[in-house]
């Protein structure tokens, strides 16, 4: 015969029965029954109590990947046996927003330190600090200068850059602005082969480093030390033949600067002259999320589509005449037995520093893009 399930209230008053059965055994001097898993537990519980714990722990400044580090920093202090208490995700989230905005919001070398720590009160807690920090184009390569070996971006001038020079007309009456030069690795070898250079370059660190090179090496060639995007800055021409950005992509933020790199561009070629740069662009079928934009930058690879391109170029006096991979091109152009230019350059190229996948699964790559000024 089936037995009738006891009723909730019976249940209740069986245990709390027992329990004081159990009590009152202890009192008599008897340990109350327990298993050895529930023993374990309880002491592994005080063992929390006493174990200390801290730590700091940096995340890129990436607004949209502000979910996945309360999950890294929920996980991690859960552990620890101190888990978030109720309303800490959420405070912890509005804390990280906010400081990664801030930080993300100033530069692309942005970073937030979480600073943290096992507290005695309230118990089993954690207390942390949230740092956000950024530093500027300039302070990254002052710093790239001290710690980095040269050449900081290869040894080599860009094989597009030195071929397109070629069919401009005779070197001395080709004038170029190369914006953005860094160390001078475009900027000196064309001044070298005869052309009329202008090096206008914003790290103080990298004009010193070519004007240096320049000097030692008896090269003919122009230094400027300012903002490409500066329209009041005295350039020693108004207009060139040719423009050269070489990697200063890696800088760009979102459409409003791809908008100003073009439009500075169409002010500084002269009519009939090229401008050349290279950009990360999405390959077909590849559609960008907010995330992986942010990421990007972060990355120093700020991700664009056609759409953006063509939405940055509307209007304007240009016209794409000459679009390849930069990798490709450089590796098929560039001297033989010198590639990679850098240690760092096919990761960044290919878009690998922002997806780690094997080779042939990019999602988007840095291209040459060549523009003719109409
Ligand atoms: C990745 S480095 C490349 C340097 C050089 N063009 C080369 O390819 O070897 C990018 C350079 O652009 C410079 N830069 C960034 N923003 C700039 C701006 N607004 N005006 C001028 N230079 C800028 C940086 O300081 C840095 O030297």
């Amino acid at each position: 015969m089936k037995k009738k399930a006891a009723a909730p209230a019976k249940k209740k008053k069986a245990a709390s029965t027992r329990a004081k059965k159990k009590q009152a055994a202890v009192s008599k001097g008897k340990a109350f029954k327990l298993s050895d898993q529930a023993r374990r537990e309880a002491m592994l519980r005080r063992v929390s109590w006493r174990t200390r714990a801290e730590g700091k722990l940096t995340f890129p400044a990436v607004p949209g990947l502000v979910d996945h580090y309360v999950d890294v920093l929920s996980t991690m202090f859960k552990a620890l046996g101190r888990p978030f208490a109720k309303g800490g995700v959420e405070g912890c989230r509005a804390i990280l927003a906010e400081k990664i905005d801030w930080a993300f919001s100033r530069s692309h070398n942005a970073w937030i330190e979480v600073e943290w720590k096992s507290s005695s009160y309230p118990p089993m807690s954690v207390s942390y600090t949230v740092t956000g920090w950024q530093k500027s184009i300039e302070d990254a390569y002052a710093e790239w200068v001290k710690v980095r070996e040269p050449p900081l971006f290869g040894k080599n001038p860009d094989a597009v850059v030195v071929e397109l020079a070629k069919t401009l007309g005779p070197p001395g009456e080709v004038t170029v602005l190369d914006a953005g030069a860094g160390t001078g690795r475009n900027a000196l070898p064309l001044a070298r082969a005869g052309y009329v250079v202008d090096a206008l370059e914003l790290a103080p660190a990298l004009v010193a480093q070519t004007e240096k090179a320049a000097l030692e090496t008896q090269t003919d060639l122009r230094s400027v030390c300012g903002s490409y995007y500066d329209r009041a800055l005295k350039l020693p021409r108004e207009r060139y033949r040719m423009v050269v950005l070489a990697e200063l992509c890696s800088h760009w933020r979102g459409q409003k600067d791809l908008r100003n790199v073009l439009e500075r561009l169409s002010e500084l070629v002269e009519p009939g002259g090229v401008g050349v740069f290279n950009m990360f662009l999405a390959l077909d079928g590849y559609r960008p999320t907010d995330a992986e934009r942010e990421f990007s930058q972060i990355g120093w690879c700020p991700l664009y589509t056609r759409a953006d391109l063509a939405q940055a170029c509307a209007g304007l006096p240009l016209k794409l005449v000459d679009d390849v991979s930069g990798a490709e091109y450089e590796k098929a152009h560039g001297p033989q037995g010198d590639w990679p230019p850098t240690g760092w350059f096919e990761r960044w190229a290919s878009g690998s520093e922002v997806f780690d996948l094997p080779p042939g699964q990019s999602q988007f790559e840095m291209r040459w893009l060549t523009f003719k000024r109409t």
